[in-house]
């Protein structure tokens, strides 16, 4: 090596060397966090849910029945409840999904109930058990709010008129008092209103044009009477179009459709969201297992899933075209792991296990998020319990909390919190031909000033020490707790629920910066006083 070179090389290990605290490694990965540039808010409707008639999801998962023997609230059971409770679910999005369009809102209330079919889900019946005033009293319960997709598919615009005259005014009409009659006087707040679910296929198969000329009826029609969501203080219900389902020219013309016709909209219709569907499923039909498997699927799921962050940007720079101001929200309203059904159930039921490796995989979704908060103001994985990536499972009266219901526990300093620049290079995991960034981070300043940071070690074999600095602020303390288990396919049954859960994590400051080991295939949030 020519001297120069030498010298060279020597001069920027010793400069890396004098920029590291005492006791850091070379190893260690610097992120500089910089709380003097806030960027957007995280809307806390990022960590929104989905819950469809569908196979469990609805009927055991939330409603068991007044006479059930398991422990229930007007019918809704209180361990799901409880559970929810502490997630703070933002809305809660439902009927469907698919079932939605096929959804008629007045065989679920009153007394007497239609027993309907549900052809999308397992072809089994729909008691109608579940209805209007069933879910109102679950948002209710878990402190949420309502995200209803209304019937485009096979419903009119009168129906889903009626439906929100009977769910909101409190005029004396003959729709209000026959909600005053099914128990409830008072109007009903509904914070979202979803015009017809995926209505290029399972909502109809409709072309671009054929669903703008339904959006502007029920965007015209289907009204919020609701005196309080009347007020100007950013109360009203939001309206939700139909968005794209992946990427690809099918899928940007339709963006480019709905936001074309939007920016040259007439004062009688308007929306004030985008949907977006993505699963994670690698190809159609799902087959990657949601339990037994390896490093391969591992690293080939989460390299599939980090495919969010340029379908969002893909359609977020059409939107920038249409609405530079980013009015309309975009709101990935189904997204999350989509995998192969488990072995002896329904395959209309979509049951699967939920793994460490989901843990990681909503982390990074939700990182993304983060990072798009200024055009992403909405989010709802699918599906709430029993279904997809489920946060909560049950088995009659068996309940257990899942992984990725951990890491959107872990998450709630960030619902509404001001996302704030975290910059670091962690270098790469590479397994056989799949290369994934090792590391990923998010931070963000919540209402009272507190710093929050999410790190995500993708890696499954190797642990990461980090030291986090805060341009011009000094860390006292940080602590917080960390995800992590034995295995990428670990997972919580109902015999051993407590294999992935999170346990306490508490960091070192050295010289005002903070120091931490985050654990292979682990997701850690700690919070950091300064
Ligand atoms: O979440 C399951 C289904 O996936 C939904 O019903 C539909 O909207 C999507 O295709």
């Amino acid at each position: 090596m020519p001297l120069a070179s030498a010298f060279r090389l020597l001069a920027l290990a010793v400069t890396a060397a004098t920029l590291l605290a005492p006791g850091a490694t070379a190893d260690t990965v610097a992120v500089a966090i910089d709380p003097s540039k806030p960027g957007a808010k995280i809307d806390r409707n990022l960590f929104g849910q989905f819950a469809e008639h569908l196979g469990r999801g609805v009927y055991e998962g939330v409603w068991v029945g007044p006479d059930s023997k398991i422990p229930n609230t007007r019918g809704i059971r209180s361990d799901v409840v409880a559970a929810l409770e502490a997630l703070r679910v933002p809305n809660v999005r439902w009927p469907g999904g698919c079932f939605a369009d096929e959804y008629h809102w007045r065989k679920g209330i009153g007394p007497r109930r239609a027993v309907t079919l549900n052809p999308n889900w397992g072809g089994v019946t729909e008691s109608n058990a579940f209805g209007t005033h069933e879910f109102m009293d679950f948002i209710g319960q878990i402190g949420s709010e309502a995200y209803l997709s209304v019937d485009v598919g096979s419903g009119t615009p009168q129906e889903a008129a009626e439906w929100l005259e009977y769910l909101t005014t409190d005029q004396p009409t003959t729709l209000a008092l026959e909600r005053a009659a099914n128990g409830h006087g008072a109007p009903y707040r509904i914070a979202f209103l979803g015009v017809g679910n995926e209505s290029w296929d399972c909502g109809g198969n409709m072309t671009p044009d054929h669903y703008l000329s339904q959006l502007k009826a029920y965007s015209r029609f289907v009204r919020n009477f609701n005196p309080a969501q009347q007020k100007p203080d950013g109360n009203r219900m939001l309206k939700i179009a139909v968005g794209p389902g992946g990427d690809g020219p099918r899928w940007t013309e339709w963006t480019e459709a709905i936001m074309k016709a939007w920016q040259g909209r007439s004062w009688s219709w308007d929306i004030d969201g985008l949907s977006l569907h993505s699963y994670t499923v690698v190809k159609w039909p799902p087959s990657y297992e949601s339990v037994g498997f390896g490093e391969t699927e591992y690293a080939e799921i989460l390299k599939s899933t980090l495919e969010m962050d340029r379908l969002i940007a893909t359609h977020s720079a059409i939107m920038d075209r249409y609405d530079p101001q980013k009015k309309i929200a975009l709101v990935v309203d189904e997204w999350g792991g989509w995998y192969a059904p488990l072995p002896g159930t329904n395959p209309g039921f979509l049951a699967q296990q939920n793994s460490l490796r989901d843990a990681v995989l909503a982390a990074l979704n939700l990182n993304i998020f983060a990072r798009h908060a200024d055009r992403v103001r909405g989010a709802n994985i699918a599906q709430m319990v029993n279904v997809l990536q489920a946060m909560i499972l049950t088995d009659r009266e068996k309940m257990v909390l899942t992984p990725t219901y951990h890491v959107f526990r872990m998450y709630v300093p960030f619902q509404g919190a001001t996302f704030v620049p975290a910059s670091f290079s962690g270098g790469l995991y590479t397994h056989r031909d799949v290369e994934l960034p090792r590391l990923d981070a998010i931070a963000a300043r919540d209402t009272a000033g507190k710093l929050h940071v999410a790190i995500v070690n993708v890696d499954p074999n190797r642990p990461a020490d980090m030291e986090l600095s805060l341009a011009n602020v000094r860390a006292v303390s940080a602590a917080g707790a960390t995800l992590t288990a034995p295995k990428v396919d670990s997972v919580n049954s109902f015999e051993a629920p407590g294999t992935v859960a999170p346990k306490p994590v508490s960091a070192t400051i050295r010289d005002g910066k903070v120091a931490l080991r985050v654990e292979p295939k682990s997701v850690t949030v700690i919070s950091v006083e300064q």
